[in-house]
C-alpha cells in the first residue's frame, strides 16, 4: 500500500516536473550556460538540473531554483487531487465496513445508503481531477473504473437483498 502511494506521487512528481520544464523557456546567455554546465556537470542528472536552474547567475540561486523545483512538485495540484482520493477511499472503506454492518443487522435503507455512499466517494476521487483539468495517473484511472463497477454491482446485489 505505501508503495502504491509512493508509485502514484512519483508519477505526480514527473508529471509537475515535466509540465516546470515545458514553462521553462528563458533567453540564452552563453556565460550562464558554461557556469551552469559546470555547476551541473557534478549532478546525478545534469541535464534535468541545466533546465531546472535555466537563468541562474550563481549556485545559490541555482539551488534556490531547485528547490522551487521540489516544492512546486510536493505541492502541485495533482497531489491535492490525490490527497482527495486518499480521503474518499477511506471514507470508502468506513461506507463499506458499515455496509456488512448494515447486512449483519438486516437494514435494507441504510445498507442501499452506505453502497451509495461508497459510489460517490469514487465519483468524488474521479471528479476532483476532472475539475482540475488534469488527468489522474493511469493506475488510478484504472483502479477507479474497477471500484466503479464493484461499487455498482455491490448495488443492485443489496437491492435483491429481501430481510
Ligand atoms: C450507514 O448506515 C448507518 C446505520 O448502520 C446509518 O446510520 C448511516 O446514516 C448510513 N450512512 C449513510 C451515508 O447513509
Amino acid at each position: 500500500m505505501a508503495s502504491k502511494h509512493f508509485f502514484i506521487f512519483s508519477l505526480v512528481f514527473l508529471t509537475t516536473a515535466t509540465f516546470l520544464l515545458a514553462g521553462q523557456c528563458s533567453a540564452h546567455d552563453p556565460k550562464v550556460s558554461t557556469a551552469l554546465s559546470s555547476l551541473c556537470s557534478d549532478a546525478d542528472f545534469p541535464q534535468l538540473c541545466l533546465e531546472i536552474t535555466k537563468g541562474a547567475s550563481d549556485p545559490k540561486s541555482a539551488t534556490q531554483m531547485a528547490i522551487q523545483a521540489l516544492i512546486l512538485g510536493a505541492t502541485g495540484l495533482q497531489k491535492s487531487n490525490l490527497d482527495t482520493c486518499v480521503e474518499v477511499y477511506d471514507d470508502a472503506v468506513d461506507n463499506l465496513h458499515t455496509s456488512l454492518a448494515n447486512i449483519q443487522s438486516g437494514d435494507k435503507a441504510a445498507l442501499k445508503s452506505n453502497l451509495s455512499a461508497v459510489l460517490s466517494d469514487i465519483v468524488t476521487c474521479d471528479d476532483s481531477f476532472a475539475e482540475g483539468g488534469d488527468d489522474p495517473p493511469a493506475a488510478l484511472t484504472k483502479t477507479n473504473k474497477v471500484m466503479r463497477k464493484l461499487g455498482s454491482n455491490c448495488l443492485a446485489l443489496a437491492d435483491e437483498v429481501h430481510f
